[in-house]
């Protein structure tokens, strides 16, 4: 019967996995303004955390991430040439849907229905079900696109979901936007993973920035101190 779950597990993970691989889902130009909120300051480049266990390679890591038009995608897929880490991609459960579509309307409404009631479940879209062993992982990393100043909608229905189980675990983030400041997604992460140990910084990469992300990511991972 362990046996069975364990099977199951592997082939749940696996459904979710997606290394690599682009799929569908349209690629469209970033909006080149931020459609709500001045930017916020510049990610501070803070240093290493002394609170965190500055061991972050000892267990194993898993990346999970939604991505639209790919930008968070190409991040993982280059992390995932420098790190030994599983992938869940996020998929929600309407496929098809242009978040972008009529100045990003239903990406607003998913974010403005999450805005008004936080706590209740019914406000996050569904997503594809995702089974995933935390107990397997001492470091996650969350990577995701900013939606009007907030985390995309799919990936906080996983941390809805999920977050409570990633208790004491190290927390990566790394987060892509045409413009605006990354506070608001850093607040998402830390309300839906209250008890995460997050490593600072979290990693701000722009939609300018993707084809060069090798190198951020690289140095990022030296200084949350994961890369020697
Ligand atoms: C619904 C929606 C809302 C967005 N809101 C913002 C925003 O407020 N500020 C910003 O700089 N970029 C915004 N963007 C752009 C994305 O954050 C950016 O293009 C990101 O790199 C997309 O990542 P992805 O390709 O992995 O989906 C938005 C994109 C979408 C689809």
């Amino acid at each position: 019967m362990k046996k069975l779950s364990y099977f199951l597990s592997v082939i749940f993970i696996a459904v979710g996995l997606c290394a690599c691989s682009p799929d569908d889902e349209p690629v469209i130009d970033p909006p080149a303004e931020t459609p709500e909120n001045p930017d916020s300051p510049e990610n501070p480049d803070v240093p290493d955390n002394p609170d965190i266990d500055p061991n972050p390679t000892a267990g194993k890591t898993l990346v999970v991430y939604y991505s639209f038009t790919n930008n968070v995608h190409t991040v993982v897929s280059d992390l995932c040439t420098q790190i030994d880490a599983d992938t869940v991609r996020i998929q929600p459960t309407e496929k098809g849907l242009d978040y972008a579509a009529n100045n990003y309307a239903i990406g607003s409404a998913q974010i403005q229905a999450i805005r008004d009631k936080p706590g209740d479940a019914s406000s996050y879209p569904a997503i594809d079900p995702v089974e995933v062993q935390f107990e397997a992982y001492d470091t996650i990393i969350v990577a995701a696109p900013l939606w009007w100043s907030n985390m995309a909608a799919p990936l906080q229905t996983f941390l809805f979901n999920h977050g409570a189980e990633m208790a004491g675990k190290r927390i990566g983030l790394i987060v892509s936007s045409a413009s605006s400041g990354i506070g608001g997604v850093e607040a998402d992460a830390k309300r839906l993973i209250p008890d995460g140990n997050f490593l600072s910084p979290s990693l701000w990469i722009r939609s300018s920035q993707i084809a060069g992300c090798h190198d951020m990511t690289a140095e990022w991972l030296k200084k949350i101190g994961y890369i020697k």
